[in-house]
């Protein structure tokens, strides 16, 4: 018999923006502790290529490509993972999108699809998995940012989006703590080798600079949110619902982040 409060053998995970960087290191952690996985994100070839690395280790594994601002997709998705795997015990949330951009450089529509992906895809996730949740006992873990707290000049559509995707674990936990459902934001710092940092630090410059920003002095590592991921969902975290973790290396408490030489090496990109 096991003793880790880590192992989580026959527990379904579901990842919402599962296919790469922090939410894929998740979904490898937790399949390293032995539990089924089901990821979705929008490209077909990108999930399908994710969960046959986690199947070539011998993992049950399931890649379906779903866009988490079509609510019927994700519907699909879901109730092919629970009919799969059983009901799902820990779901991730953490589709996203980002780019630099003046709020006067951002149509309504830039800011729109940021708000789409992050704000509405975490509602359409955690209102349709609601059906799918093992209850009691589920746990969902947002992926927020720390935009979410710091107000960022260049990031107007990711800083409201991920404001309101924390009031969202923040109410849901309230409505839904009497099923046994515990929800809660983990808000990452600056991650090395993912696609969010590439889009906010594109050259060698900005990627020293933030670093050295950070009280902790290094940038976060995936697996340092993945040890968050595993802890909230274990039995350890069976108390903690509602909250916002910052797993950052202190980044919080330095203040609003310059990316005007960032954005203006991103913005020749997008011209
Ligand atoms: N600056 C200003 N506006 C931008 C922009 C930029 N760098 N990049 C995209 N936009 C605008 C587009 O011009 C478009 O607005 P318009 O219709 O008024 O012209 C709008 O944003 C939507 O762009 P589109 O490419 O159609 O959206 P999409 O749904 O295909 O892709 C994105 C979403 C833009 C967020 C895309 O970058 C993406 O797919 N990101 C996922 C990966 C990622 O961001 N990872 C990091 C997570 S933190
Ligand atoms: P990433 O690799 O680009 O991860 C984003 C994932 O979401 C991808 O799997 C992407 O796959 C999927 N996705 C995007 N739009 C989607 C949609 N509409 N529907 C379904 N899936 C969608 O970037 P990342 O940097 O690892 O970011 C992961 C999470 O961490 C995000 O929530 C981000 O805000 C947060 N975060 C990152 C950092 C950082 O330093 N990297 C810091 C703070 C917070 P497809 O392209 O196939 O859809």
């Amino acid at each position: 018999m096991s003793t880790s409060p880590f192992d989580f053998t026959g527990r379904h995970l579901f990842v919402a923006g599962g296919s790469s960087g922090i939410n894929f290191g998740i979904a490898q952690a937790f399949a390293r502790a032995g539990a089924r996985v089901s990821l979705i994100s929008r490209s077909a070839d990108k999930v399908a290529t994710a969960a046959a690395q986690l199947q070539a280790l011998g993992i049950e594994a399931l890649g379906i490509a779903a866009d988490v601002r079509q609510p019927e997709a994700v519907e699909r998705a879901l109730g092919e993972a629970h009919g799969r795997f059983g009901p799902i015990d820990v779901l991730v949330s953490g589709a996203a999108g980002n780019f630099l951009a003046h709020a006067l450089d951002m149509s309504p529509n830039a800011f729109k699809t940021v708000v789409d992906i992050d704000l509405l895809g975490s509602f359409n996730v955690a209102r349709l998995a609601h059906a799918h949740l093992r209850k009691p006992g589920a746990s969902i873990i947002q992926i927020s940012a720390g935009q979410s707290f710091t107000p960022t000049p260049y990031q107007a559509h990711v800083c409201a989006a991920k404001a309101g995707v924390d009031m969202l674990t923040r109410v849901l936990a309230a409505e839904w703590g009497a099923e046994g459902i515990r929800i809660n934001s983990i808000v990452p710092g600056p991650i090395a080798d993912t696609e969010g940092i590439r889009r906010l630090a594109p050259t060698q410059q900005t990627l020293d600079d933030m670093a050295l920003r950070v009280p902790l002095k290094r940038m976060g590592r995936v697996e340092d949110i993945a040890r968050m991921a595993l802890f909230l969902a274990s039995d350890w975290g069976a108390y903690i619902t509602g909250a916002l973790i910052p797993v950052d290396g202190g980044l919080a408490l330095t203040g609003p982040r310059d990316f005007s030489a960032a954005a203006a090496a991103s913005s020749k990109a997008h011209a």
